[in-house]
């Protein structure tokens, strides 16, 4: 099975071309949501190429982590056109290098549905771990809709298409892990239809 490093180095150069439509007519309306109050150091876990890098709050300094170098070349073109001051960095959200509690905010989007199942709950517990008491951590994620059309729709045609694509799933269910990595459930709201979803937790 191909590792999600090489899944996105293989992609990274057609990954904001194939994407282009979700990121029009979905996502470019959501992501502003994501920053909505957070201020101090901010940590952007699985930045990619940067797509969130025009939302983020000015005056705030930030840093996007990634496994994959060449979605993260592709986030350093995006900060310079954008004049972003983000730091970007390589490195695993599941292992990183930040002291403890060193981030007052974390965003994550789509990173948790790419992650496999083993490993959701040492990601949460790493972003516990980094992020400060009380501090948010919201992640923006899919999930199947109730509709039994849809869903039949979403897991027979385009759930082996992302699975092959990015690596991802839309059923992680990410929130089960929240308890035992320390983490607490703030809010839940859905952002898109019944299918993508942005939870917001707190370090307690
Ligand atoms: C679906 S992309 C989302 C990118 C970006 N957040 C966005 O909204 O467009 C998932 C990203 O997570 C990264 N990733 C996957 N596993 C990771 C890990 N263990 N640590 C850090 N980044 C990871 C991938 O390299 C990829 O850039």
């Amino acid at each position: 099975m191909r590792s999600k490093y090489q899944i996105y180095e293989r992609i990274a150069q057609f990954y904001d071309f194939v994407d282009l439509p979700s990121e029009y007519l979905r996502y470019r309306q959501i992501r502003p949501q994501l920053f909505v109050g957070l201020e101090g150091r901010i940590l952007d876990a699985g930045v990619g190429t940067g797509r969130n890098i025009p939302f983020y709050p000015r005056q705030n300094q930030v840093v996007g982590i990634d496994l994959s170098p060449a979605m993260l070349a592709r986030a350093r073109v995006r900060k310079v056109r954008i004049g972003s001051g983000v730091d970007l960095r390589e490195m695993d959200v599941c292992k990183t290098d930040f002291p403890d509690g060193f981030f007052d905010a974390v965003v994550s989007t789509f990173l948790f549905c790419v992650l496999d199942d083993s490993l959701q709950l040492p990601a949460l517990r790493e972003l516990a771990r980094i992020s400060r008491r009380g501090g948010l951590i919201r992640l923006l994620e899919y999930s199947l809709p109730a509709n039994p059309v849809h869903r039949f729709v979403m897991k027979r045609v385009w759930t082996p298409w992302v699975r092959w694509l990015y690596g991802a799933a839309f059923d992680r269910n990410t929130e089960q892990y929240l308890g035992a990595a320390g983490l607490q459930l703030i809010e839940r709201r859905f952002v898109y239809g019944d299918i993508i979803k942005l939870i917001t937790v707190t370090h307690t």
